[in-house]
Parts: structure tokens; sequence; C-alpha cells
């Protein structure tokens, strides 16, 4: 079996982060969020993985390499335009020939990772396998509505009126029964090609639709909110590596699960756990946590950040509550005066000084 990992799309609804940098990068708890999905492959005993990216994708490339760091053979695969998932399979023909596949939206988080997925489909290969789980507002996902022996009856894509709380999860197994329902659809309203259509076409078709619902913790991290609860969900199991640590001063304080990178200073602050403070960063009497992941070669004086990420080489200065940011790229935050707090999604390069 063969995995398509889709991490191409622009990303919209995480802008401003997105305008320079790709969705599936962002990190939770310092890693990219691509970075579970790939390990989460590793562990189903999926070796050949195709990845597909943007024709500006240089920041997957760089970062995934050639997949042996997480013991993958990767091929990229470029989409020159985000027509939609089962255009990105069809971009794929070559590198998936007639092989069954995994397919795993790179923005996905899976708490449970895919291997049992991956396994059952092993054993049934029926044409297609969705996993599906409950949410509480399922207009903006694929939804499905099951007759009373669990098989799919019909998928519908961000329905207006739902017809079952069950949203289709970014990750399905296909055999290459798939390929003839991509041939046989058309462009969406959105103007892209639908692999729920597809799917459909398999059930209308009469072949072998399967689903399974799944409990474990799933999301979709298109959009901050989602970006910081995986975060938070990452963090919550974090361990404290007491072997590799930065420098810790005698007047911090540090309680709960905390990981100071070897390279990274904690002077004169109070770190609620669990938090992550990347190599090269410097937190100076600072108040950081709980839920809060620190990128690398970032400096946060005088301030106070909690259930946040702040990304790669930013500074924080005397901002007295920060909470529920998502902070780009070598990005400046200082205030002028104390007071508030601060909601901030910014992008990277930004430069803001707080009034209030
Ligand atoms: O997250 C689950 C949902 O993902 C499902 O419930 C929906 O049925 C499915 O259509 C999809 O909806 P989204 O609107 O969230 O998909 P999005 O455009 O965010 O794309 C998901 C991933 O696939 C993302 O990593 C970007 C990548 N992608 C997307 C498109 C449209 C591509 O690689 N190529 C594309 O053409």
């Amino acid at each position: 079996m063969k995995a398509l990992v889709l991490a191409a799309g622009t990303g919209s609804r995480l802008r401003p982060v997105t305008h320079t940098g790709a969705k599936q990068l962002v990190p939770v708890a310092n890693r990219p969020v691509l970075f579970y999905a790939l390990e989460a492959l590793a562990a189903a005993r999926i070796t050949e993985v195709g990845v597909v990216i943007g024709p500006r994708a240089d920041d997957i490339k760089e970062s995934v390499g050639d997949g042996s760091d997480f013991g993958l053979d990767v091929t990229y695969i470029c989409q020159e335009e985000p027509l939609g998932l089962a255009h990105a399979v069809l971009v794929s023909q070559e590198f998936l020939g007639d092989d069954d596949f995994l397919m795993y939206l790179g923005d996905n988080f899976v708490g449970e990772g895919v291997a049992h997925f991956a396994d059952e489909f092993r054993r049934q290969r029926p044409a297609a396998q969705i996993l599906l789980t409950p949410v509480a507002d399922p207009t903006s996902f694929g939804v499905a509505e099951l007759d009373a022996e669990g098989r799919v009856v019909s998928l519908e894509e961000k329905p207006r009126t739902p017809r079952s709380d069950l949203a289709v999860m970014g990750v399905y197994l296909f055999t290459s029964a798939i390929h003839d329902g991509i041939r046989e659809i058309k462009p969406s309203a959105r103007g892209e090609l639908e692999i729920t259509h597809a799917i459909q076409w398999l059930i209308e078709e009469g072949r072998d639709v399967r689903s399974t619902v799944s409990t474990g913790y799933w999301r979709d991290t298109g959009n901050v909110a989602d970006m910081l609860d995986v975060n938070r969900h990452v963090l919550d199991s974090l361990v404290t590596d007491h072997t590799a640590v930065g420098e810790v001063d005698e007047d911090s304080v540090l309680t709960g699960e905390v990981r100071v990178a070897p390279g990274a200073r904690v002077v004169r602050s109070r770190i609620v756990g669990p938090v992550v403070i990347g190599s090269g960063s410097v937190v100076v009497g600072s108040r950081i946590g709980p839920h809060t992941s620190i990128a690398e070669d970032c400096e946060i004086t005088g301030s106070d950040i909690e259930s946040s990420i702040v990304l790669l080489g930013s500074t924080v200065r005397d901002v007295p509550a920060i909470t529920a940011s998502l902070i780009g790229r070598h990005t400046s935050v200082r205030s002028a005066r104390a007071g508030g707090n601060h909601h901030l999604v910014l992008g990277d390069h930004t430069r803001i000084t707080l009034a209030s």
C-alpha cells in the first residue's frame, strides 16, 4: 500500500500566517503538523509516500527532504493549482499506478494515528474506506449518511442541511477503483474536483464503500482556533526530557512538563507547563504557559503568554497578556503601555506596537 499526502492548497483560513509559508508546516509543539502525519504513515508500515505540493512549496521539500528521517521514501508531485482533492489524485496517477493507497490530508491531525485503519483495509479491501467522526457543526466538512448496517448511503460536501453529524475525516483508503470515479465527476460549485463526489459515484455503482467511525481526537488544523487546540492536545502528552535541557537560572521557576531545548535560556521567569521552548530562544522576566509553544530563536522579555504558538525568530517585549494567539515568524510585538488581554494572529515579518 502507498500513501498520498495532500499538501498543496492555499491555506486561506490561516492567513496571514500562510501568506508566507505552507499551512502544513505551521508547528504544533514546535514540530510541523505535517510531520505527525508522516510519522503516522511510517507507524502504519507504509513507506512509499507521494507528497502533493503546490508550485511554490519549496519549504515543504526542504523540511521533509527525501523522507528518510521518517523512514519513508518520499516522491514529490506538483499540482499546479489546487483544483480539488480528486484532482490531486488525478495528477498523482503515475506515482499511484494500480496500487491501493491511503490518502492523508496534510493539515489533518489524527490523534490515534492510522495504523489500525490501514490494517483493517488490508484485511478487507473494500473499494473505499472512509473515516468519520461526530462533530457539532458538520457544515464545513464532507458529511456521510449511513444505513442501519453502517454502510455509506450518501456523501455530501459541506452541505447546508447535513443529513447526519458524521464528518469525513481527512484520511481515506482506496483501491484503484477510485480512479474510475474520478474520471466520471465534474467540478463542484466551488470549482473543485471533489473526492466526496468520486466516492459517491462508487456508492451509486454499487461498489463496496465502508466507513469506520472514530471517536478519537481529530482536528482539521485549517483555522487558528483548531491549530491552537492541537497544540494544547500535543503538549498535554509532553514528557520533559531531563537529559537535554537548556539553561535555566536560579531565579526562574518551572512547574509541570517544560521542555527547554539545548541552546535556549530562561532567566528570571516563571514557566507553567506544558510548554516547549526551542533552541536559541531567550525568555527573560516573563511568565509563559500553560499550553504554549515558543519556536527557535525567539526573544520574550517582560511578557505573559498563554495558550499560544510563537513562531521562529519572533520578539515579544513588555506585553502583559497574550492569550490564544498565533504569532508568525520573525515578528516583533511590543507594548507601549500595559493593560488588556491580547488575542493576536500575526503573519510573518509583522511589527506591531500595542498602545493599550
Ligand atoms: O478535513 C476534512 C475535510 O477535508 C473533509 O471533511 C472534506 O470532505 C474535504 O473536502 C476536505 O475539506 P477542506 O475544505 O478542509 O479541504 P482543504 O481545501 O482545506 O484541503 C485539505 C488538504 O488538501 C490541505 O492540506 C490542502 C490539500 N489540498 C487541497 C486542495 C483543494 C491539495 O493538496 N490540493 C487541492 O487541490
